[in-house]
C-alpha cells in the first residue's frame, strides 16, 4: 500500500483542470502553501479537494495531515472501503505519481529499489481519500477498495505444443464464485519465454471485454494477438477475456505466469503446500507476504491465532498464543464497546449509531 507519493505539478494548473470539468474550487483557507515535493509522506501536510455537504460541483481545497493516529499510535494512512459508501468527508488526493518498493536487485544495496508510477495519458491524478478530525487536527487518509493486502494467486510455467489446439476463452476470475463488475479480483502478468506468434499460439484477448460493462457483453469484439519477444511484460484484469491461440508452428510456445488476487480470496495455488515454511524462510518479507505468510485483517489466514510468518522465525513455539489482527476502524469500535462495558453499559453495541 502506496506509503509516499508525489505532487510537483503546480495546483494553479490543477485548479484550471477542475475548472474545465466545471468543477469549482474554493480555499476557505486561502491558497494552500503547496511546495512541489518529490516525496511526500505520512504524517506530511498535503492538499487535498474536499466535497462540500450538500452541495454538488464544488470542492474546497484545503491542506491537511495524511494520516491520522490510530488507537495503538499506529498513523492510519490507508482505510478499506469494504464495500461500504462514505456519503460524507469524502476528498481527493491531488498527486502526479506514487511510489512502490521492491527488494535492491543490486543485493549489496541496503535500500530497498523505488519505483514511480505516473499517469499514461495527463501530468496528474487524484487518488480516493476521507477525512476527519482527530483530537490532534483533521487528517486525511487513502481509501482501498476492495482488500488489505494482495496475494500471490499462482506462479505456473506454460508450454503450448506444436499441434495444440486454442485454449477455450475464458475470463480468470471465473474460478470464484462472488459478484463479478463490482471489483476485480486478480491481475495477471505473463512473461514470455519464447516469441509470441500468431502461429504459435501467442494469447489472444477480447478488447475491452473486462471490467463491469465489459462482462456483460454476449458479442465482444473479435480478438487480438500479444504478439511480443521474451522481455516483455502481458498484463491484464482477471476480467479480461482472452485464451492461448492454436499453435500451427513447429516450436514451443513457452511462458510463465504470475497471477496476484485479493487477499482474503482462496488462491489457485494453495501456497502453503507450494511453499512450505521452509521454502518461505528463502524469501524476502514481501514474497513470503505474497505467498501466504501473512495474515489479511481480520484474523484471517492466521496459524493459532497468529500471523504466519512466525512460522518463518529460527524458534517457533508451538503454542504462541492468539493475538487479534484488526483493521483500525475495528480496534476502535472494540474499544469503545469495552470501555462501556466496563462503566456499566450493558450491551452497549445496541445503541451505537
Ligand atoms: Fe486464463
Amino acid at each position: 500500500m502506496c506509503n509516499d507519493y508525489r505532487l510537483e505539478v503546480d495546483i494553479a494548473s490543477i485548479a484550471e483542470d477542475f475548472e474545465s470539468l466545471q468543477i469549482k474550487i474554493k480555499m476557505p483557507e486561502g491558497t494552500p502553501n503547496v511546495p512541489a515535493r518529490e516525496d511526500i509522506k505520512i504524517t506530511d501536510m498535503a492538499p487535498i479537494l474536499r466535497s462540500v455537504e450538500g452541495e454538488r460541483g464544488i470542492g474546497e481545497l484545503v491542506n491537511r495531515r495524511w494520516s491520522w493516529p490510530g488507537p495503538r499510535g499506529k498513523p492510519v494512512y490507508n482505510f478499506r472501503s469494504e464495500g461500504r459508501a462514505f456519503s460524507s468527508h469524502r476528498c481527493l488526493i491531488l498527486a502526479d505519481g506514487f511510489y512502490e518498493f521492491t527488494d535492491p536487485a543490486d543485493p549489496k544495496q541496503k535500500r530497498l529499489d523505488k519505483w514511480l508510477f505516473t499517469m499514461r495519458d495527463h501530468p496528474w491524478f487524484c487518488i480516493a481519500g476521507i477525512w476527519r478530525e482527530s483530537a490532534a487536527c483533521e487528517a486525511f487518509t487513502m481509501l482501498g477498495e476492495a482488500c488489505d493486502r494482495i496475494q500471490m494467486n499462482v506462479a505456473q510455467a506454460i508450454e503450448i505444443h506444436p499441434g495444440a489446439l486454442a485454449q477455450v476463452p475464458h475470463r480468470d476470475h471465473d474460478m470464484w464464485q462472488g459478484e463479478k463488475g463490482k471489483h476485480e479480483y486478480l491481475v495477471n502478468v505473463i512473461w514470455p519465454l519464447s516469441p509470441f506468434t500468431r502461429e504459435n499460439g501467442g494469447t489472444e484477448f477480447y478488447p475491452r471485454s473486462h471490467g463491469a460493462h465489459g462482462i456483460t457483453q454476449s458479442h465482444p469484439a473479435p480478438p487480438v494477438i500479444a504478439e511480443c519477444l521474451p522481455g516483455s511484460a502481458i498484463c491484464f484484469l482477471g476480467s479480461t477475456l482472452h485464451g492461448a491461440g492454436a499453435n500451427v508452428s513447429s516450436a514451443a510456445r513457452r511462458a510463465v505466469i504470475f497471477g496476484y488476487s485479493l487477499g482474503w480470496l482462496k488462491p489457485y495455488e494453495n501456497l502453503w503446500l507450494a511453499y512450505p515454511p521452509e521454502v518461505a524462510r528463502t524469501f524476502s518479507i514481501e514474497l513470503a507476504g505474497l505467498a501466504g505468510y501473512a495474515q489479511h485483517r481480520p484474523n484471517l489466514g492466521n496459524y493459532e491465532g497468529r500471523c504466519p510468518s512466525l512460522l518463518l522465525s529460527d524458534d517457533v513455539s508451538p503454542l504462541p498464543g492468539a493475538i487479534d489482527a484488526l483493521r483500525p476502524d475495528q480496534e476502535m469500535m472494540v474499544e469503545d464497546i469495552l470501555a462501556r462495558q466496563r462503566s456499566g453499559e450493558v450491551r452497549p453495541w445496541l445503541h451505537i449509531p
